[in-house]
């Protein structure tokens, strides 16, 4: 890991879509990491903005309080303060800046500010106080798969990134929750899918992948198969999706983590890297995680996950990006602005 004689006390906040999230780390061991979900989308089959923003406002001062006293760690023991710039939802990302923004200049420390996407890939070098987490070497591919992004990137040092691929519509995570809506199940859909995955078949249905050249990933062909196919059958039999739910569930979940896989591979043969990491909320995915650990074993290769607990969104991500950067003095000034839009 990353080598420095000082501990270095960090506190990070997220708050870029429905989670208020506030974690302390001691370097890149994870002091406490507190999440507060927010249940009030699930009735709308979606996140809802405005919802969102309200919610972070009543979350992140109790989330903070917690995070800090769990963690054992005084206000005045901080060096930094980290948070997530973007990309993410305006009103929410303006609660957790304004918050970090206002902390770190009372306190007289750096703030620090982080990409929620390069959050999730260095998630996996978080540890925690009684466990240290293999961890990849370096060159390693990274396929970040999340509700809002599908992207391959190809990470050469600490903070040294290159994004080689990336969807041109959907998100894997948005594909695994548009199917879920299908076949009604609530919002997000992607862990009821694993869950009723577990006793389905997944070849029982094909559903058409795109055929992108390169690294750059498609979903809304799948999605339309998955509509149109779901459509003909429920014409001729009206509890075809109750009465087949495990199969449906099983072949969709097949039908993305395969091609998820098949650009994976692509890349590691081309860029001839021996470890490979899965990171994001999709990344805690039973179905993928066994199927991308049997591919790696086949093809001498190491797969690598974040521990449960940092795949979907949290705040001890970002504040091993705060980490980092911190050791590299790059902090922000206190002018920075969220942005919405990975650029
Ligand atoms: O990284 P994340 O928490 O938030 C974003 O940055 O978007 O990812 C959330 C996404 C959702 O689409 C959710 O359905 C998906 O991750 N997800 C899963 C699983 N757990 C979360 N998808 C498939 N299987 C899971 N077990
Ligand atoms: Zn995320």
């Amino acid at each position: 890991m990353i080598h420095t004689n000082k501990n270095i006390n960090i506190l990070a906040i997220e708050s870029s879509c429905d989670d208020t999230s506030a974690a302390v780390l001691k370097n890149n061991v994870v002091l406490s990491n507190i999440i507060a979900n927010q249940r009030v989308h699930e009735q709308y089959g979606g996140v809802v903005p405005e919802l969102a923003s309200r919610a972070h406002q009543l979350n992140i001062v109790p989330v903070v309080h917690m995070a800090l006293q769990n963690a054992k760690i005084s206000k005045t023991d901080l060096h930094a303060i980290a948070v997530t710039r973007g990309p993410g939802l305006l009103g929410s990302l303006l609660v957790g800046v304004t918050f970090a923004k206002s902390l770190s200049q009372s306190l007289q420390i750096p703030l620090i500010d982080v990409n929620h996407l390069d959050a999730h890939i260095w998630s996996l070098f978080l540890d925690l106080p009684d466990m240290i987490i293999p961890k990849p070497q370096f060159p390693f591919l990274a396929l970040v798969v999340s509700g809002g992004h599908t992207k391959l990137v190809l990470v050469t040092d600490f903070l040294e990134t290159q994004t080689i691929g990336e969807t041109i519509d959907d998100a894997a995570g948005e594909a695994f929750d548009k199917a879920a809506k299908m076949l009604g199940l609530p919002y997000p859909g992607g862990p009821h899918i694993d869950k009723l995955s577990q006793n389905g078949n997944p070849k029982a249905y094909q559903f058409s992948k795109p055929q992108i050249a390169g690294y750059n990933f498609s979903f809304s062909g799948m999605k339309t198969s998955i509509l149109y196919f779901l459509r003909d059958n429920l014409k001729v039999n009206e509890s075809f999706i109750q009465q087949n739910i495990h199969d449906l569930c099983a072949s969709i979940q097949h039908t993305i983590v395969s091609y998820l896989l098949e650009k994976t591979a692509l890349a590691v043969r081309e860029y001839q890297v021996k470890h490979v990491a899965v990171v994001g909320g999709v990344s805690a995915n039973s179905y993928l995680k066994s199927y991308f650990k049997q591919w790696a074993d086949e093809n001498n290769v190491l797969v690598y996950f974040p521990e449960f607990q940092f795949t979907t969104d949290n705040a001890a991500m970002v504040g091993i990006v705060g980490f980092l950067k911190y050791l590299k003095g790059l902090t922000a000034n206190e002018q920075i602005v969220p942005f919405t839009i990975d650029a």
